[in-house]
């Protein structure tokens, strides 16, 4: 079977309910990203980092996968199908895609503020007080900006692999994982699915622009490639 790898932003779940980042002039759910999503965010005012993580965990349970996850799923029938998702809820694997690295970290993963090989599962609040089993204090496994995307070497190997590449809901303003679609092998095809997309034809080798919101975009795609 061929391989297909699928690199996913916010647009993937913007139709299941969840807030793109860029489309609210930077603001995520309100807040200043870099309030809430950098080293110094959480240095400054730990508490409100971790009750604006726990928020975003517990609306994971009131969201479900769109037609666009499904339809992204139902391509495990023809195709080795990766998906590297720079989204950090788990609306990929509840709609029962099998290959998906997170590289920007997982809402429903903490880890140790010291020791970053100690990561748990975390279904509830995370609240100061919260150790590690070294004693430190946890926080959340999200990759804030400034932080190394410890995952980009295997997206890397995935996206060499590829002999089809497809973009979603991404706009392709955060490095490294913008940077991803320059490793695609010369001459697979490249399809990009985003009603505004940031990228025109002519940018990339053999792209294809399909200007739709996810679900639609999938829904156009699987007629090409099923
Ligand atoms: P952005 O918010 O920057 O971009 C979202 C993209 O989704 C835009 O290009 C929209 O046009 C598109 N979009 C909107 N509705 C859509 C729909 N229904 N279907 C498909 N696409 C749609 O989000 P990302 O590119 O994912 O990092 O942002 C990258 C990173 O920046 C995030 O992972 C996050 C953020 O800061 C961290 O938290 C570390």
């Amino acid at each position: 079977m061929k391989n297909i790898v699928v690199l996913t932003g916010a647009g993937m779940s913007a139709e299941s309910g969840i807030a793109t980042f860029r489309d609210a002039d930077g603001l995520w759910e309100g807040h200043d990203v870099m309030e809430v999503a950098s080293p110094e965010g959480f240095y400054n005012n730990p508490e409100l980092v971790l009750e604006f993580y726990n928020q975003r965990r517990a609306q994971l349970k009131s969201v479900k996968p769109n037609q666009g996850h499904f339809r992204l799923q139902k391509l495990e029938e023809n195709y080795n199908v990766h998906i590297v998702t720079q989204n950090v809820d788990d609306l990929h694997e509840r709609s029962g895609s099998t290959s998906v690295l997170h590289l920007h970290g997982e809402l429903r993963k903490v880890r140790s503020i010291k020791n970053e090989q100690l990561v748990y599962s975390w279904e509830e609040d995370l609240v100061l007080g919260d150790l590690c089993e070294e004693k430190s204090q946890l926080r959340p496994h999200i990759v804030w900006f400034g932080e190394a995307v410890p995952m980009i070497d295997q997206a890397v190997e995935l996206v060499e692999k590829a002999d089809v590449l497809v973009i979603i809901g991404t706009s392709m303003q955060v490095y490294p994982a913008a940077g991803l679609v320059n490793y695609v092998q010369h001459g697979a095809p490249v399809y990009f699915i985003d009603p505004n997309p940031s990228v025109k034809e002519s940018d990339f080798n053999n792209l294809t622009i399909i200007k739709e919101g996810a679900s639609k975009g999938m829904e156009q795609l699987l007629t090409v490639l099923l």
